[in-house]
């Protein structure tokens, strides 16, 4: 497929451009909506936004990767796909005071979609980052992911927590982003010593907003306020969840007990140590918090067997998407197809 330029779509140069990584959660995963903790990292792939004025009264924006040509008018509903999230973002800056004339928008990346890499994290904030440069906009990056996170929660709908906004906002590929989801302090860690990521794909889609993402989080509010604590972020010891309903208990148990694994992790400890905190991070989301399906179940089962992976779980969402390993130095490529042979169904390595 050709990939058209912003100058062979809309026949001039852009004026502001940005981009913005996608991530992959090392660990911390269903904490970010429970004013937890998490530890994601960028990855090498990215989403790329040039912008310049449209030439009338619309809005027209273009999606390299897809080869797809979008035009809204502005007062009509939004539409669908990709142009929603970057309008979404358009929209939050207006109702904030920072209004613009109509765009031609360009859009082109690299990050894999619906394989629980945040490409529609790393659009928004790639969206605002060229805003942000177009009209000078006095935003840091932590206020950028904010409202990346309400484009994604007002206009796509998804109910998300921060933690993929706040990755693609914040983190590199060379370090880890230790992140405290309630007061949003946080800290650049050295990635595991000595050791490389793989992430691979399950080949089976998935959809947050189809998915029981949202019943996941109102099982937790419930048991928040079965406890009577603000979020289960505020429970530390696993004794005061004895009362709960059996279910409750376990989705909380999976809540309380990553949190402890992200704060272990942030202590710094030895690559292989992390790699055990992994695999308890995946029996605990396959047991507890019951989002885990049997081909990422196979998937990381056949890592964590490998001599030479560390540790392995789901990662992002669940039920469906990608699997991320830590791996010894220089062995992904020899993992990766080892496993690869051996799986079940259709799977690619991403990263
Ligand atoms: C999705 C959401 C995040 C987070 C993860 C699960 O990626 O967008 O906010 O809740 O799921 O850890």
């Amino acid at each position: 497929m050709v990939n058209k330029r912003f100058s062979d779509v809309f026949g001039c140069e852009p004026l502001a451009q940005a981009d913005a990584p996608g991530r992959v959660n090392l660990l911390g995963e269903h904490t970010d909506y429970n004013d937890g903790f998490v530890l994601p990292t960028a990855i090498s792939q990215r989403t790329r936004v040039q912008i310049a004025p449209s030439p009338d009264a619309d809005y027209h924006l273009y999606a390299a990767r897809l080869d797809e040509h979008v035009r809204y008018t502005p007062g009509t509903a939004l539409p669908t796909g990709f142009a929603r999230y970057v309008l979404g973002c358009i929209a939050l800056l207006r109702e904030m005071g920072h209004t613009t004339d109509p765009l031609a928008i360009h859009v082109d990346s690299d990050v894999p979609i619906g394989a629980g890499l945040s490409s529609s994290a790393a659009l928004e904030v790639a969206v605002l980052r060229a805003l942000r440069v177009w009209r000078a906009l006095p935003l840091d990056d932590v206020a950028l992911a904010q409202i990346a996170q309400q484009a994604e929660i007002q206009y796509a709908h998804v109910n998300c927590g921060i933690m993929d906004q706040m990755a693609s906002s914040l983190a590199d590929s060379g370090h880890m982003l230790f992140l405290d989801t309630r007061s949003l302090a946080y800290q650049l860690l050295p990635l595991p010593a000595d050791a490389d990521l793989l992430v691979i794909d399950s080949g089976i889609p998935r959809s947050l907003a189809n998915s029981a993402y949202n019943q996941r989080r109102e099982e937790c509010e419930q048991a928040a306020q079965l406890l009577g604590v603000k979020a289960l972020r505020d429970v530390d010891s696993l004794d005061a969840l004895s009362g709960l309903p059996e279910l409750l208990q376990r989705r909380a148990r999976h809540v309380v007990t990553e949190n402890a694994r992200v704060l272990a992790a942030a202590e710094g400890v030895s690559a292989m140590q992390f790699g055990q905190l992994m695999n308890a991070s995946h029996a605990s989301l396959r047991d507890d918090f019951a989002v885990s399906i049997p081909e990422l179940d196979e998937l990381v089962a056949l890592l964590q067997q490998h001599p030479q992976v560390l540790g392995a779980r789901l990662t992002g969402a669940g039920f469906g998407g990608a699997c991320v390993a830590l791996v010894e130095r220089g062995a992904a490529s020899r993992v990766a197809g080892e496993v690869l042979a051996a799986y079940s169904g259709p799977g690619r390595v991403l990263v």
